[in-house]
């Protein structure tokens, strides 16, 4: 495994990538890989034995809920998940009263909902570790998985030619944007200028990228922004709790929807396709068939030709949720470091 960093991550939170240094997330995307193959292998890694940790969760999750819940398991604890209308929080008591209750209970809490405030409230004032599971300004467990299955297929995250197509200035836009710079790609983020991250994210990206030698580029310009593509990465266009604003968004990325020719144009027929899921690839879901009830679109974000290609490896960075949410949970809570 890479550098040891013994006890630095020890009952550290994990709120946003830019808490880590390069160093602290590769020693986290390592120890994803030993647990993996751990995993495979059947050998037990009961890390956290005995703990009881909390998943709060205001916004619905698939991938986030599993790994979360599996990941528990398999490091020895109990999770038990917290839903939006189960417990008192928000509607009759504060951020910081349940904060405090859930600390003196659990052994360590993740939260997925809507503001950054609120998870970082819940690490100021619980005591034990929080781990953000994605709110509207940052999802940095998914940014892990990412980097982990680019590490498997491409070997390296130095220097990757990474594109990220679609809402410049959602959780994804700017967590992958914070951590490409943190390990030193060639990130690239490229939407309409109205969906442009904000200024302070992209100043923050360009002074770490002076120490990691980063490349940052933010443009509107697609045939730039992928030429010579290692990875092609979007995201839904309409997050979680902006569900009015389909045909604003519909109007601005159409032309940025990752299909054939977007592959193509990177000149790299082994580019890889990379999405955090759930997708808009077909009308095999119910907001598929309205979209294309009122818009006429069958397929959003990216073709399912696409999505289904070669090129694809959306279900391997999938599975790796678990895998890297286990590394964070084991290296901020469990006995893996000591
Ligand atoms: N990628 C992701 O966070 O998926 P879920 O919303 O299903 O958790
Ligand atoms: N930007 C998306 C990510 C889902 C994992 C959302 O917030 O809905």
């Amino acid at each position: 495994m890479g550098k040891k960093l013994t006890n630095q991550l020890t009952g550290r939170h994990f709120l946003t990538l830019k808490d880590f240094t390069e160093d602290e997330i590769n020693y986290l995307l390592d120890l994803a890989a030993d647990l993996k193959e751990k995993k495979k292998a059947g050998i037990p890694h009961h890390y956290m034995k005995g703990q009881n940790i909390a998943l709060l969760f205001e916004k619905p999750s698939t991938r986030t809920r599993c790994a979360f819940t599996v990941a528990c398991i398999d490091l020895g604890a109990h999770p038990e998940y917290l839903g939006k209308n189960d417990i008192q929080f928000g509607k009759k008591e504060s951020v910081r009263d349940t904060a405090i209750v859930l600390g003196r209970m659990f052994d360590g809490i993740e939260f997925r909902g809507f503001d950054q405030e609120t998870v970082d409230g819940l690490a100021k004032h619980s005591g034990v570790p929080v781990w953000n599971g994605l709110t509207n300004e940052f999802h940095p467990t998914q940014i892990l998985a990412d980097f982990l299955t680019v590490k498997e297929h491409i070997g390296h995250l130095k220097g990757v030619k990474f594109v990220y197509v679609g809402d410049g200035r959602n959780n994804m836009g700017n967590s992958l944007l914070i951590g490409g710079a943190k390990v030193g790609m060639d990130i690239r983020i490229c939407s309409p200028e109205v969906l442009f991250p904000d200024q302070d994210v992209v100043n923050y990206a360009e002074e770490v990228a002076k120490d990691s030698g980063a490349k940052i580029t933010i443009t509107a310009d697609i045939d730039e922004a992928v030429s010579g593509a290692e990875v092609i990465y979007t995201d839904v266009w309409v997050s979680m709790g902006e569900e009015d604003k389909f045909k604003e968004r519909i109007d601005l990325l159409y032309p940025y929807q990752v299909n054939k020719e977007m592959l193509e144009k990177t000149g790299n027929k082994d580019v890889m396709f990379l999405h955090c899921l759930p997708s808009f690839h077909d009308l095999e879901t119910e907001v598929g068939r309205d979209v294309y009830e009122k818009f006429g679109l069958k397929e959003m974000e990216v073709t399912d030709e696409v999505f289904q290609s070669d090129n694809s490896f959306v279900f391997d960075e999938a599975e790796n949720r678990l895998h890297t949410i286990k590394a964070v949970m084991a290296a901020t809570n469990g006995s893996v470091n000591s």
